[in-house]
């Protein structure tokens, strides 16, 4: 099997991570390799496994010298905003083989008939039962369980150890922290917050963030994005 780069965009804590799930699924046979970090913010140099090759403009020339060839990248931002802002700007570099790419680290298990979105990542002991459909730009962090027949819309974020039982929803944007469980048939409203160790019991409204257990609101969040 012929080995396939993956940039990582975002030299953080987070691009760390991803460049461990990489290096981990390398040993288990997967084909795709660390190409290197891009970041708006930080200078070229080490970063990681790996080096932080330049900023978007360097990204930009890497997919033009060769457009036949895809280039694939993942974004490693945690802020669920930031991470929907950062895609818009790689889109508008006008680069049709600048591709998303989903890493999956051999640890984590996915049953059947599930859909994975472009961009997403699967961390180590994250667990997808079957027909769900995560979305695109999705992060999946450690332990996180996604059980039957839910959707996970894209730019979501689930944190560490967290629990959708079957049949939930979780719009775009939306943030179900480390810990929290959401029972079934209930949907998480879009760029809502569910606190760290939160229990859902009810459905949620966009723009809100909820706390305890059972989950309150605790606050509306006046700067919610529109839906593109
Ligand atoms: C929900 C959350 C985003 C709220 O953050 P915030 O608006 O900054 O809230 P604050 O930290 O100012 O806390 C406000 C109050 O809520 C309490 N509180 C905060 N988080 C809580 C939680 N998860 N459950 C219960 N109470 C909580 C605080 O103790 C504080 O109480 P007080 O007013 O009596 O002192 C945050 O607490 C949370 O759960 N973050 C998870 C972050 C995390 O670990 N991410 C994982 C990355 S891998």
């Amino acid at each position: 099997m012929s080995e396939t780069g993956i940039i990582i965009v975002g030299a953080g804590k987070h691009g760390w991570e991803l460049d461990s799930y990489l290096l981990d699924a390398a040993r288990e046979g997967s084909p795709l390799r660390l190409a290197g970090y891009i970041d708006e913010h930080k200078a070229p140099g080490p970063w990681g496994s790996s080096r932080i090759l330049g900023n978007f403009e360097t990204l930009r020339q890497m997919a033009a010298a060769d457009p036949s060839k895809p280039l694939q990248y993942i974004t490693a931002v945690g802020d669920n905003r930031a991470r929907r802002e950062m895609v818009g700007k790689l889109e508008a570099l006008g680069c049709p083989n600048l591709v998303p790419g989903i890493i999956r680290h051999p640890f984590s298990s996915v049953g059947l008939k599930n859909e994975i979105g472009e961009g997403t990542c699967l961390a180590p002991g994250s667990i997808i039962s079957t027909e769900a459909r995560l979305g695109r730009h999705v992060i999946m962090n450690m332990r996180a369980l996604v059980s039957h027949e839910c959707v996970v819309e894209d730019y979501a974020n689930l944190n560490p150890g967290c629990i959708l039982c079957g049949n939930v929803r979780v719009e775009e944007g939306a943030y179900i922290g480390p810990g929290a469980t959401v029972i079934r048939n209930v949907t998480v409203g879009a760029w809502s917050v569910v606190a760290a160790g939160a229990t859902v019991f009810t459905n949620v409204p966009p723009g809100v963030t909820v706390m305890g257990a059972p989950a309150r609101k605790i606050m509306s969040r006046e700067d919610l994005p529109s839906r593109p």
